[in-house]
């Protein structure tokens, strides 16, 4: 029987793991994590991430040939192929602090594997690293190998959180790299035959290594920019009157641009997109192309200009002051169908509306009081560390309130930002919320998922994305 391993059971490892062990039941698949509390929710009936889908595949699976555990060690050793899809953080401190990625919790698994295989082993590098970091792992295990033959492959994951089972049950593409040697090749076949189980042959790509993993950031910068694109003429369209929906049908009915990701909105979010940005920038500026660097750069400006701007429109619109007023926050993940706050717009709004001393209430479907008050008093980038090495839980700030109801956090309100595109965002009873709410009572919707014709008839001052603006918004314009 193969046996396969992976270290590391969050986002990435786990769904991926318990979509491998359902589609290929001779294969047995251990999940292994240093974390005890997040294997201990792996083996509950709550598992430790939110994705549609993802309990019933674990439910068919676990036990039978799906295992979570924390013996690290014993399962490396067993394992035939080993997947690492450990945190890859940004850089805080030293060479490349702020953008290189933080190999740390990578070569302390490369090491490990080192000295506990007894038999050969395809290691696959799942995390998404900067290029070459194949060719260094190569070097830790072959300078520890005592003899062992370890074949290094590059298998980014693509998967969306919200859609990751979907996305891995019917992926665009599975990319495999590998060493252009006999081994690398037979390594490579070894991984295919695995995916093959569900994934169409034409379907999985093999390339060299460092194709793989550039690919990885490649992508991830493509679809960033495409959102930053349609933000910077969000910008535009409510500085001319245009309608950023309207312009990015028009754009997106092109069939060489087509329309997928071009929703504006107040910034993208998620763990992966500035990090690996922030990375491909470190690779490209150490590789002597500071002009393309500065181009990639320019991705995250356009986001974070995006988030300030909708700071500014929500205080400059409230007689250029939040302080003391009652805000609601709908929504507080970095998207909707997950309970993912990583690099969520909504910290950095939320900050900003702090520190014009607003008081803020939020509500999200799926995000705890605990998690919320920890991301907004976290320091940028310690989030992308295991839960047990993160700052403990600090003291909660005062100005903010967690509610577990939209209608609680928009009672007496002066405004009401949505900053997570959920379905029941769309459906609330607004006439209820504005009869609630302090008035003149505002509206901004972070992810144009609100009706506002019908909102201005209630009586709402509504500020959506890149749409003609209210009377009341263009007498108060805001300076980013
Ligand atoms: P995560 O933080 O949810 O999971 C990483 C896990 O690795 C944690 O549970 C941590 O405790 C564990 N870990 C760290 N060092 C370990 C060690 N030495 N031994 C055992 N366990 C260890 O991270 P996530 O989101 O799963 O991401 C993993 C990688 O995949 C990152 O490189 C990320 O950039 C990449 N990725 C993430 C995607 C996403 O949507 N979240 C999509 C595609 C790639």
């Amino acid at each position: 029987m193969v046996k396969i391993c992976c270290i590391g059971a969050g986002y990435v490892g786990g769904p991926t793991m318990a979509v491998i062990a359902l589609k290929c039941p001779e294969i047995e698949v251990a999940v292994v994590d240093i974390s005890v509390s997040r294997i201990a929710a792996w083996n509950s009936d709550t598992l430790p991430i939110y994705e549609p889908g993802l309990d019933d595949v674990v439910k068919k699976c676990r036990g039978m040939n799906l295992f979570f555990s924390t013996d690290v060690e014993k399962h490396v050793s067993e394992a035939d192929i080993v997947f690492v899809s450990v945190n890859t953080p940004t850089k805080t401190q030293g060479l490349g602090a702020g953008k290189a990625a933080d190999l740390t919790y990578w070569e302390s698994a490369a090491r490990m594997i080192a000295d506990v295989s007894k038999s050969n082993k395809i290691v696959v590098e799942k995390s998404t690293v900067p290029v070459k970091t194949a060719e260094a792992i190569e070097k830790i295990l072959n300078h520890n190998s005592k003899g062992i033959d370890f074949q290094i492959l590059s298998n980014p994951e693509f998967l969306a959180e919200g859609t990751a089972i979907q996305d891995l049950f019917n992926p665009d593409r599975v990319l495999i790299g590998g060493r252009e040697t006999p081994g690398g090749q037979k390594a490579i076949e070894a991984l295919r035959d695995v995916y093959a189980h569900w994934v169409p042959v034409d379907r999985i790509i093999c390339t060299n290594l460092w194709s793989a993993e550039l690919s990885k950031l490649a992508a991830n910068a493509f679809l960033a920019q495409r959102i930053s694109s349609v933000n910077a003429m969000s910008a535009l369209c409510e500085a001319t009157g245009a309608d950023v929906s309207q312009v990015s049908h028009a754009v997106g009915k092109d069939t060489r641009i087509g329309p997928k990701f071009l929703n504006a909105s107040v910034g993208f979010g998620g763990s992966c997109f500035q990090k690996d940005i922030l990375n491909l920038v470190y690779i490209c500026e150490c590789n002597g192309l500071p002009e393309v660097a500065n181009y990639w750069k320019q991705v995250i400006k356009i986001n974070d200009y995006q988030k300030t701007r909708f700071v500014n429109r929500i205080v400059s619109s409230m007689f250029n002051t939040v302080s003391g007023k009652k805000i609601a926050i709908l929504g507080f993940a970095f998207k909707k169908d997950t309970g993912d706050t990583r690099e969520t717009p909504a910290i950095d709004v939320c900050k900003g509306l702090l520190g014009d001393k607003a008081l803020l209430s939020i509500y999200d479907p799926q995000v705890n009081e605990e998690q919320i008050q920890r991301d907004l008093a976290m320091k940028k980038f310690d989030w992308d560390h295991p839960v047990h090495l993160q700052p403990m839980s600090p003291t909660s700030i005062k100005q903010v309130n967690v509610v577990w109801d939209a209608y609680a956090a928009t009672k007496d309100a002066h405004g009401v930002c949505v900053l997570t595109e959920w379905d029941e965002f769309k459906t609330l009873d607004y006439q209820r919320i504005f009869d609630n709410m302090r008035k003149p009572a505002f509206v901004f919707d972070g992810r144009n998922v609100v009706d506002e014709a019908k909102l201005r008839a209630i009586g709402f001052i509504v500020y959506s994305i890149g749409k003609p603006l209210d009377q009341w918004l263009k007498d108060m314009p805001a300076v980013a």
